[in-house]
């Protein structure tokens, strides 16, 4: 298992650690059991400290590194200080922070669990635990004295090799912001219709409307209005028509329909239960993303104009570890559905977004192959390079 490399350099306040980054392992542990983090902590000569959860300020280990699992709920984790980027850790993640790595907890779910170890105490000075909260100390943080693991604490199946050589190397430019590629998140973003009820920090939901109104719009015109839904009764007024749509219509379609290219009759069957299931819970997702239109006449143009904003949310909901899904259902009753969300004349919604921590996992998008529907300078003449 690979895992993601965060590097974060002295900001004045916290000393972060110029020699070892952090590490976020994805997906570790299986989630909800706190006993097989320590377990795994246990194996790798990371003995188990404690279970608790995240201080909500920002603090750091001075002379101690520390890895955190994330064994129950989730949590919007903010590392290397207050300009350092906010992860979005879930049950199962481990990430792994040096000696002087700012951390604090943003918003978390209820059910936060977490279960903290410290490599052996040769990896640490004095105080195996100490905790300080800024301000800093007067003298240089003891991270520099503090020697490096040899072991990672958290790579399950894995040879436990040994750390030093990978974790070398001084800090240089800003940290990384988002830790996942771009690619992995294009082809890893998927309708997540399971969401869970629990709430999301508006700090998340904030990232998610500013990657959406980052999008190209025709002459920049940004037409777009988002409206934010948090209040049930709203989302509940509006899923009344959504799975009124589902009855009369999209349900019996999808029972009569073949499975789409790149899919299979069973993965077709699994995506009818999600679809029934976000159905009956639309209005169970913690947030709505609405996203709309100042148009008074909406035309394909219009359109254009605000699903790329649509698109780039949910890829930034995938990079935050959000589900989402594209919804547009509720327009088969959009004169009733556009009066229970309130919109004023003039406006007229064009999605509606989900969004919420998600049950199960992000999977690969299933797709039928490109060749089948990309020609090269005629209509219906196959590209070459696209074969194989
Ligand atoms: C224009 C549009 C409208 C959609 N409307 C709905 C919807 O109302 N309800 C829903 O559950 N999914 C909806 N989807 C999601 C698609 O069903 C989903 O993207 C498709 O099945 C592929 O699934 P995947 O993205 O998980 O691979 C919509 C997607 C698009 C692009």
């Amino acid at each position: 298992m690979t895992p993601e490399v965060l590097r974060f350099a002295d900001d004045g306040r916290i000393p972060n650690n110029p020699r070892l980054p952090a590490l976020l392992y994805r997906a570790a542990l299986p989630p909800g059991d706190p006993a097989t983090a320590e377990a795994l902590f246990a194996r790798n000569g990371w003995p188990p400290a404690w279970r608790n959860g995240i201080h909500p300020f920002h603090h750091y280990h001075p002379n101690a590194h520390e890895a955190l699992a994330i064994a129950r709920g989730q949590v919007s984790v903010q590392l290397g200080g207050a300009a350092g980027p906010t992860l979005s850790l879930a049950a199962g993640d481990v990430v792994v922070l040096p000696a002087g790595v700012g951390h604090r907890n943003l918003g978390a779910s209820a059910d936060l669990l977490v279960v903290g170890a410290y490599p052996p105490a040769r990896c640490r000075s004095s105080s195996p635990a100490a905790r300080s909260s800024t301000p800093r100390p007067s003298r240089p943080s003891t991270w520099s004295r503090t020697p490096s693991p040899t072991r990672s604490p958290a790579a399950p199946g894995l040879p436990n090799r040994p750390l030093r050589g990978r974790l070398l190397g001084v800090t240089r430019g800003r940290p990384m912001a988002e830790p996942t590629d771009i690619f992995e998140i294009l082809h890893g973003t998927r309708a997540m219709r399971r969401l869970k009820p629990d709430p999301v920090p508006d700090e998340l939901i904030a990232r998610i409307l500013r990657a959406g109104a980052s999008a190209a719009n025709g002459g920049n015109t940004q037409k777009w209005r988002f409206l934010v839904v948090k209040d049930m009764a709203i989302k509940q007024a509006v899923q009344r028509w959504y799975r009124r749509a589902f009855d009369e219509v999209v349900g019996p379609r999808y029972a009569a329909s073949a499975p789409p290219p790149g899919s299979t009759a069973e993965r077709y069957h699994r995506q009818h239960g999600a679809v029934e299931y976000l159905t009956e819970h639309f209005h169970e997702a913690p947030v709505w993303i609405v996203a709309c239109l100042e148009e008074a006449k909406p035309s394909r143009w219009s359109g254009a104009s605000v699903y790329p904003a649509v698109q780039n949310m949910l890829l930034a909901a995938r990079a935050l570890g959000l589900g989402a899904t594209l919804t547009t259902r509720h327009l088969l009753f959009e004169a009733e559905s556009e009066a229970a969300l309130g919109l004023p004349p003039g406006v007229h919604s064009y999605a509606i977004l989900p969004i919420g921590w998600p049950m199960g996992k992000f999977g690969p998008v299933g797709r039928g192959p490109l060749r089948d529907i990309t020609y090269l300078d005629r209509w219906g003449e196959n590209w070459d390079a696209l074969e194989g």
